[in-house]
């Protein structure tokens, strides 16, 4: 026996070697003792799969992938599974992996952002509460003062960016804990633009940017969720008004792509006049808390988390975001939807 093997085996951390083939090399003491004696029996059963490319060892083994610690819950413990090293000479392909076991920081960082989450969602009971009574006393026959009118209807709007950013929030933190669930409901895209547009139509008359929107006849529907689609859209369309000068244009359209016939996808478009994005910058715009060194020209800084929503929103439909921009000419984001087939 080498001495690195005796060093393997008296080191405190469980180990293990796994051939590609689906075999386990070697396992050292600590191993045994973390898992018990037949406790290579489930490392046995994911090895295999990963010959069948299914499993989450796989991962360990593809090659040029970066994927080098992995989550997994073994026997009701979660465990930070970590390839420190990988051998690709000789016939079968290993891979090293070391066990560590993160139960207790998992529990702790859950309780945390559970506790968070209901705090949060808890501010929504009384913010709804605010944004009622402001709601009922602009729409009172009372006639206000024009200042009192003009101050409540500030009110309202910063009232309703709190909202949207309590809801991006809870978002956010579903979509972090993996509970992030898309409803399975007939959405009627064409709505979806019609409401996203009349939610916003007053902030862009007041921001004197106009605000249209196009979409031929008889776009089909697809499955997903409705308020989940308007949201992202809502998302889409608040961020061209943040970016797009006075006189600007946003427009918002859906287009169908078809094979032959058949309807494949919904293409909704958000188009605007803005300032644009720089192209170094344009791919990070989807990835959380990215901001672009633009400066919004309406400040209202915001969190970054909008289009990382979005993106989880349409992937969560089988979709894909994209994005076009030219500094100084314009943004538009592009949102593929595929139409699921009742079979699907
Ligand atoms: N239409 C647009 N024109 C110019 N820049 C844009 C546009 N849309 C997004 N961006 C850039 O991408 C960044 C990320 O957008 P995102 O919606 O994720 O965050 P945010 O709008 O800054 O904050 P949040 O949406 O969370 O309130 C923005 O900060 C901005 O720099
Ligand atoms: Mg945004």
């Amino acid at each position: 026996m080498t001495t690195s093997r005796v060093l393997l085996d008296h080191l405190p951390q469980p180990i293990a070697v796994v051939t590609e083939s689906g075999g386990v090399d070697y396992k050292n003491q600590a191993f045994d003792e973390t898992f018990g004696s037949d406790a290579a029996q489930w490392l046995k059963e994911a090895a295999r799969a990963v010959a069948g490319e299914r499993g989450w060892l796989h991962g360990f083994f593809v090659e040029g992938d970066d994927l080098r610690t992995i989550d997994v819950e073994i026997e009701g413990r979660v465990y930070r599974v970590d390839r420190i090293l990988r051998v690709t000479e000789g016939e079968t392909p290993a891979v090293a992996l070391s066990f560590e076991d993160v139960t207790r920081e998992r529990e702790a960082e859950q309780a945390k952002s559970d506790f968070t989450a209901q705090i949060v969602h808890d501010l929504r009971g009384p913010l709804s509460g605010i944004q009622g009574t402001l709601e009922f006393i602009l729409s009172a026959d009372t006639k206000l003062d024009t200042m009192y009118a003009d101050l409540l209807q500030e009110a309202q709007r910063e009232s309703e960016r709190m909202m949207n950013l309590i809801n991006e929030i809870l978002d956010f933190s579903k979509i972090e804990s993996g509970n992030f669930v898309v409803e399975q409901e007939p959405v009627r895209v064409a709505g979806v633009l019609k409401r996203a547009v009349r939610s916003l139509q007053s902030v862009a008359g007041r921001d004197e940017v106009f605000l249209l929107s196009a979409h031929g006849r008889d776009v089909p529907q697809i499955i997903g969720s409705v308020e989940k689609l308007t949201q992202a859209v809502i998302n889409l369309i608040s961020n061209s008004l943040k970016f797009t000068p006075q006189k600007g244009l946003v427009s918002v359209g859906a287009q169908i792509e078809r094979k032959g016939d058949v309807a494949e996808a919904i293409v909704i478009t958000v188009t605007d006049s803005g300032m644009g994005i720089k192209a170094e910058e344009l791919q990070a715009v989807f990835e959380k808390y990215k901001q672009s060194g633009t400066k919004s020209i309406r400040g209202g800084s915001g969190t970054g988390l909008g289009l990382y929503i979005v993106k989880q929103v349409v992937e969560a439909h089988g979709g894909e975001v994209s994005v076009a921009s030219v500094e100084g000419v314009g943004t538009s984001m592009v949102l593929r939807l595929p139409v699921r087939r009742a079979a699907a």
